[in-house]
This record gives structure tokens, C-alpha cells and sequence, in this order.
């Protein structure tokens, strides 16, 4: 039996490719854009300002994948030490965030009228960590409301078991290490300008008549 391990063990070795500089690892990470059409028609959200959005979302897939092609050239031509380097690293977590965010604000919309379970872990952490749902939405909105670029998302931190509302720069600025997001809402000029011009407001009042609560409880759900 030791022996017909032992083979098994050197075929393994013979067949397992050894990576090393002049053989890098495959990438076989190539990120797919995602169908998000069943989201058209959704109400206070036109079908033209949607479309863009996919497109907008689409841009961020194609380039995370050509920056992770190129970095992987600069590594095999050894050029990890330049500045077009770090700055194109830099660059890949403004893609990927942008990406993935993406992916999460659609995924979470679509609710087609949802209510979030009353008697559920989410609804019962919101009452512990805000008070009230109101006032988490209050805060929620608010947090949407400020000046500048970028996402409102609520964070689930595991270690303290508490909810936060956060603010995130652009795409990759101000996340909680650690943290699950739960819900995600874009706040880009592009997600409500064609509808509701500078309204956010109400650009932020039609998200929440949209929400998926079943697929953003699943979040907090998966996270415990
Ligand atoms: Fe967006």
C-alpha cells in the first residue's frame, strides 16, 4: 500500500507542471460580465439609463481582466520595480472594486415590491445596531446624500457583530477590512442623472422601492 502511494505521489510530481520564472501559472481568472437585463423595465428606473449602467459596468470587467494580463507581462519581462508598475497595480483594485460593486448594486435590485422579513436576523441586527429600521434608513440615506462620488453600502463587521453605514470614495476608498457588505447603492452621477437630473433624492427613493431584501438578507445570512 506504501508503495502504491508512493508511486502515485511521483506520477503526481511528473505530471504537476512546476511554475517558476519562465513558466508562470495560467490565469485562469478571466472575470465575465454578468446578464443583468432581467432588471429592465424596473419602475423609476429607465431602460436608457439602465443600458448605460450595464455598459458602464461592462467597462470595468474588460479592463480588470486586461490589467491582470498586463501586470502578468510586467512580471514576466521583470519590470515589478517601475512606476508604470505600481501605478497599473493601483489602478486594478479601482477596476475590480468598480466591477464588483457593480455586480452587488444590480444583484440587490429587482425587488419587484420585496419587504424585508420582520421576524428576521437582518431586521432584528438593524433594531439592535440603529434603534429602528427608520432610523438605519435615515442614516442610510444620509450617508447616499453626500457630496461627491461613490457608493453607500452597509457594512456587517463579523468581529464586533455591529452594522455600519459606510461611504466609499470612488470605488476603493473607505471599505471595512474584514467587513461583509450587505447592501450596496451607487451613488454615481451616472446611476440617476438621466432620470432624475441632480435628484438624488429621489434617485435614492426609487433604489429603496426596488431593493431585493431576500438576496441582501441572504448576505447577512451567509456571514454568520
Ligand atoms: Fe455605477
Amino acid at each position: 500500500m506504501k508503495n502504491i502511494t508512493l508511486s502515485l505521489y511521483a506520477l503526481l510530481i511528473t505530471i504537476s507542471p512546476i511554475y517558476g520564472e519562465n513558466n508562470p501559472p495560467p490565469s485562469n481568472q478571466v472575470y465575465v460580465v454578468k446578464d443583468y437585463a432581467h432588471l429592465l423595465g424596473m419602475p423609476g428606473f429607465s431602460d436608457q439609463a439602465l443600458n448605460i449602467h450595464f455598459k458602464l459596468y461592462q467597462g470595468y470587467v474588460t479592463n480588470t481582466n486586461l490589467l491582470l494580463d498586463i501586470l502578468k507581462q510586467y512580471a514576466t519581462d521583470k519590470k515589478e520595480q517601475t512606476p508604470q508598475y505600481s501605478e497599473i497595480k493601483r489602478r486594478l483594485m479601482w477596476e475590480f472594486d468598480g466591477m464588483r460593486l457593480h455586480e452587488n448594486y444590480f444583484a440587490n435590485l429587482g425587488g419587484k415590491g420585496s419587504q424585508m422579513n420582520l421576524s428576521g436576523p437582518l431586521y432584528r441586527q438593524i433594531e439592535n445596531d440603529f434603534g429602528s429600521f427608520e432610523a438605519w434608513k435615515k442614516d442610510f440615506i444620509a450617508t447616499g446624500a453626500m457630496r461627491g462620488i461613490g457608493w453607500a453600502i452597509l457594512y456587517y463587521d463579523p468581529l464586533s457583530q455591529r452594522l455600519i453605514n459606510t461611504w466609499i470614495n470612488e470605488h476603493d476608498t473607505g471599505h471595512l477590512a474584514g467587513g461583509h457588505p450587505l447592501l450596496i447603492m451607487d451613488v454615481f452621477e451616472h446611476a440617476y442623472l438621466i432620470d432624475y437630473g441632480i435628484d438624488r433624492k429621489r434617485y435614492m427613493e426609487a433604489f429603496f422601492e426596488n431593493i431585493n431584501w431576500p438576496v441582501v438578507e441572504s448576505r447577512f445570512k451567509w456571514n454568520n
